[in-house]
């Protein structure tokens, strides 16, 4: 058995933060933020949550696979930015929705998050163990970016992904994921509720990050890592319809295609909407490009991921829908 997509859903916040806005908090300017970057706009959370988001993703993500909350199995929420500790947002989502049957847990991967907990529900629904899996990636990024720090508040904005896996005869595809803990201090958020954090400078409790090492190791890993996924699955480059790239920044994503000598025209992109929206950026992505026609039913996808850990993976899927 394979999970095949049957379903995706997406939700972003009203509020809209663009770049001549956000240059009058800090020292910068539309032109580099779009040029160094291609962001635009983002999207920024003010009455919604990380989980009020994930639900409505999750809710329109069932409505399109005609599945009824009660059927689902597993709730799966990626996220680094939840509303509270305890409990996951996985739980709180299940109550929104009345996904009482499922079970439910929360996994942080960063901007990784999505893939790995897409891979997760794949290997579920291998084992045979769950046949119905809602997955979702939601993050509330402006509560976790220090408004005061240039380099980093540019990048980021709010949203939140879905899709619903349903057990399937069919190829099942191998994957491809890593994470490297020693170049962990690349990127970096520091939690507020720490015995110490007081004691301790509150720009730690933002994210921090080393923006040039970030942009170093994702021009190199992603196409390494979407090699290895072809090569393992003996599939073409060539073959793939659309890469999926996690949305940080359009340089990332044009190098990536450069390096595999692919056309842009391949990496569909939509970052400089949202901006970077962690775990949130494939499954909105997916979900765009589902509503506009742009997938296809036999497609191939590839899903590739990287972000704080270090971490990156890749996953190869036929669209079914
Ligand atoms: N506006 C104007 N100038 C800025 C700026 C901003 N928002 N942010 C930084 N600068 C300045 C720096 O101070 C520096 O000035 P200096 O040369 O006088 O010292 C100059 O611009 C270049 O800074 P640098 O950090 O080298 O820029 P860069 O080309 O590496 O771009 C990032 C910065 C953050 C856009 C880029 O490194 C990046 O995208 N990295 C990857 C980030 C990412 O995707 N992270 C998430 C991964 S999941």
């Amino acid at each position: 058995m394979t999970g095949v997509i049957c379903g995706t859903g997406s939700y972003v916040p009203t509020q809209i933060l663009d770049n001549h806005r956000l240059s009058e908090l800090v020292e910068t300017s539309d032109e580099w933020i779009r040029e160094r970057t291609g962001v635009i706009r983002r999207h920024i959370a003010t009455e919604e949550t990380t989980v009020s988001m994930a639900a409505e993703a999750g809710r329109r993500a069932l409505k399109d696979a005609g599945m009824d909350s009660k059927e689902v199995e597993m709730i799966l929420v990626s996220t680094i930015s939840s509303n509270v500790i305890l409990p996951c947002a996985a739980c709180e989502v299940q109550k929104i929705l009345g996904a009482e049957h499922a079970v439910c847990f929360d996994l942080n991967a960063a901007c990784s998050g999505f893939l790995f907990a897409y891979q997760t529900a794949q290997a579920y629904i291998a084992a045979g163990m769950y046949r119905k899996i809602l997955v979702i990636g939601s993050e509330s990024l402006s509560d976790l970016t220090n408004w005061k720090d240039r380099s980093t508040c540019i990048l980021f904005g709010d949203g939140a992904g879905a899709a619903v896996l349903k057990a399937a005869k069919g190829r099942t595809f191998i994957s491809a994921a890593h994470s490297d803990g020693n170049s962990a201090e690349a990127l970096t958020c520091s939690s507020r509720h720490r015995r110490d954090w007081k004691d301790r400078p509150e720009e730690e409790t933002y994210m921090q990050m080393d923006g040039r090492r970030v942009f170093q190791f994702a021009v190199k890993k992603v196409p390494e890592v979407v090699t290895e996924l072809l090569d393992a699955n003996q599939v073409k480059a060539e073959e793939i319809d659309y890469f999926l790239l996690h949305q940080a920044n359009r340089r990332i994503v044009e190098s990536a295609a450069k390096r595999m000598g692919l056309g842009i025209e391949k990496f569909p992109m939509n970052l400089q909407e949202y901006g970077n929206t962690s775990s949130a950026s494939i499954p909105i992505l997916m979900d765009e490009l589902r509503r506009n026609g742009t997938l296809k039913k036999g497609q191939k996808l590839v899903l590739a991921g990287f972000g704080a850990g270090l971490s990156w993976g890749a996953s190869l899927l036929e669209w079914q829908l």
